[in-house]
């Protein structure tokens, strides 16, 4: 059957045979989106789905818990994985393909692919190795599945930021979209790690919103200096019992941390919370 007709959804391990797919689906004039992510697929992964049926003909999402973003100490092995949740819910979406390889590096890999600067602030303190691996990922995924556009999530600002900068940087022919963060009723950000979290934990999560929803209602009242809404900020999660380990306003650009708010920046923390690390931000909008 021609793929100009949509029909069910595929499933690829074999980088070959998606990069086939992609190129035959290209010949035939159709735009390809492109969303990548680690599975456990929540309602923030199908926002981006959506988006990318709206601007794309087809769309392709991967599935790949990528072991070089995980420090040898952090979650790997106990990552949440649901690969059949995970296609029930793209089958619903209507996504095309379902890419989910087995592993993306062969032995002696030794290429890698980092930001320089971007990727040193916020996350890149406490977790010097991510975006390399991040970068590294995306840049393979990029080159097996040939997109026109991919879409990200801006829950992980930073993330969005590397990668927008990366595909300017090394030429890359795809259009890259950034979503808002979708969140719980009660404000949390969605994310696959929200299910490792204990009932009373995940009560007291929302606090981190809640704390980012109040810097922003004191930079609407007139407050420009950084320094209080920073102190406030984290006083209000560390009430949790989280463990803070930044809460930073930087420019939404270039991510420098900024002392008195002129323009776009973005307050975005990191806690650690029942030992489940939770990121989340907000655009404060003067
Ligand atoms: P993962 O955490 O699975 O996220 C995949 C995509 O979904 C990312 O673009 C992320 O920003 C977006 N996303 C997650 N939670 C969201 C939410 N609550 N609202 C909006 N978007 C949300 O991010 C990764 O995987 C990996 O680092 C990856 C890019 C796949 C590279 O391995």
């Amino acid at each position: 059957m021609s793929i100009a007709f949509r029909g069910l959804m595929e499933r690829f391990q074999e980088p070959t045979a998606m990069r086939a797919w992609s190129r035959k689906a290209s010949a035939q004039g159709l735009r390809v989106g492109f969303v990548p992510t680690m599975g456990q697929l929540h309602e923030g992964h199908l926002s981006l789905v959506r988006e990318a049926r709206r601007r794309a003909d087809r769309v392709v999402v991967s599935v790949y818990v990528n072991p070089t973003q995980f420090a040898p100490d952090e979650d790997f092995d106990v990552y949440p994985r649901d690969p059949e949740g995970d296609g029930e819910k793209l089958r619903a979406e209507g996504c095309d393909v379902l890419f989910e390889p087995e592993n993306l590096y062969s032995e002696g890999h030794d290429v890698w692919v980092h930001a320089e600067t971007l990727e040193r602030p916020l996350c890149g303190v406490s977790r010097p190795q991510f975006f390399r691996g991040v970068t590294t990922v995306i840049n393979k995924l990029f080159h097996i599945v040939e997109p026109d556009l991919a879409v990200f999530g801006k829950k992980d600002y930073q993330q969005w930021r590397i990668i927008s900068r990366m595909v300017e940087d090394l030429n890359f022919p795809i259009e890259i979209v950034g979503m808002p963060v979708v969140r719980e009723e009660d404000g949390l950000a969605m994310s696959s790690r929200n299910v490792r979290m204990s009932p009373e934990a995940r009560a007291r999560a929302p606090e981190i919103y809640r704390s980012l929803c109040a810097a922003q209602a004191t930079v609407a009242r007139g407050a420009r200096a950084t320094f209080e809404l920073l102190h406030d900020c984290t006083i209000q999660i560390q009430a949790t019992g989280a463990e803070v380990d930044y809460v930073e306003i930087v420019d939404a650009h270039t991510l420098h941390p900024v002392d008195t708010i002129r323009g776009p920046v973005v307050l975005a923390v990191a806690a650690r919370l029942d030992g489940v690390r939770l990121i989340d931000n907000i655009i404060l909008e003067l």
